[in-house]
């Protein structure tokens, strides 16, 4: 592992708890409401699914959910994550690696998931070249991220000067890509990089992957009119 890959991996050994926390507590989340209905029409006909930065394993319990008989494997560069997402799941095989350099062959995997790893990565192109070696041709890419736009640095809600209409919702400097560890509280910082959309859209054309679906949508708990995640299903095209 080089320095960076090395510093993803303490970070995130040292989050682990906050992180699994905050994953078993909120039962309401964009998990439940959003992303796990989405998960069952793409990857129910997959056969060997890699969920990638799986932390506790759960994108990767509901792929097996989904499947029949399925190779699943879950994969991360921390240790106590995936310690702990070995306790919580079954039939599952984790394996520690980083994103930028998996122990897994060409095309090994029919599809990937990758929730809301990519925004925490210092180098998108690595990461995204690298799920393309993996990923046979005509695999599926489901990436889940939080909104670039709605959540780039700073953004957040605003005072409304109207008393009769709707919270609104602040964007921040969207266009200035930064790279910063992000403070969420005194004794817990995660590297948060924030991209534009082109620079993805971007990385991934680079990559063949074609862009089948976009998806956008808010949390019942939310702003309705502000999307939180944005996932994107690519297919790899050569
Ligand atoms: C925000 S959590 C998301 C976990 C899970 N995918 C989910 O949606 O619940 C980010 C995960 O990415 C992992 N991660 C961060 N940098 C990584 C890297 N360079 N290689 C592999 N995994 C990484 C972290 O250890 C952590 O488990």
């Amino acid at each position: 592992m080089n320095n960076s890959q090395q510093n993803a991996k303490s970070i995130w050994d040292k989050l682990s708890e906050w992180w699994i926390r905050g994953i078993e507590d909120d039962e309401s989340s964009e998990y439940v409401e959003i992303i796990v209905p989405l998960l069952e029409g793409i990857l129910t006909q997959k056969k060997t699914i890699l969920d990638v930065g799986t932390g506790t394993g759960r994108m990767a319990q509901e792929a097996g959910r989904v499947t029949e008989h399925a190779t699943i494997v879950g994969g991360d560069i921390s240790i106590r994550q995936l310690r702990h997402a070995k306790e919580v799941t079954s039939g599952i095989q984790f394996v520690q690696h980083s994103i930028e350099q998996m122990p897994f062959k060409n095309e090994q995997f029919d599809a990937v998931i990758c929730s809301m790893v990519l925004e925490h990565l210092e180098s998108l192109l690595e990461a995204v070249s690298e799920i393309a070696r993996i990923l046979e041709r005509n695999g599926t890419l489901l990436i889940i991220m939080n909104h670039p736009v709605f959540q780039s640095p700073n953004s957040g809600a605003a005072i409304s000067h109207s008393h009769d209409s709707e919270p609104i919702w602040g964007i921040g400097n969207y266009l200035t890509e930064t790279s910063e560890i992000e403070k969420i509280s005194s004794e817990i910082e995660v590297l948060y990089a924030h991209r534009t959309l082109s620079t993805y859209f971007n990385a991934l054309s680079e990559e063949n992957f074609m862009i089948e679906n976009v998806i956008e949508k808010s949390l019942s708990s939310g702003l309705s009119g502000i999307p939180e995640l944005l996932m994107i299903l690519c297919r790899k095209v050569q």
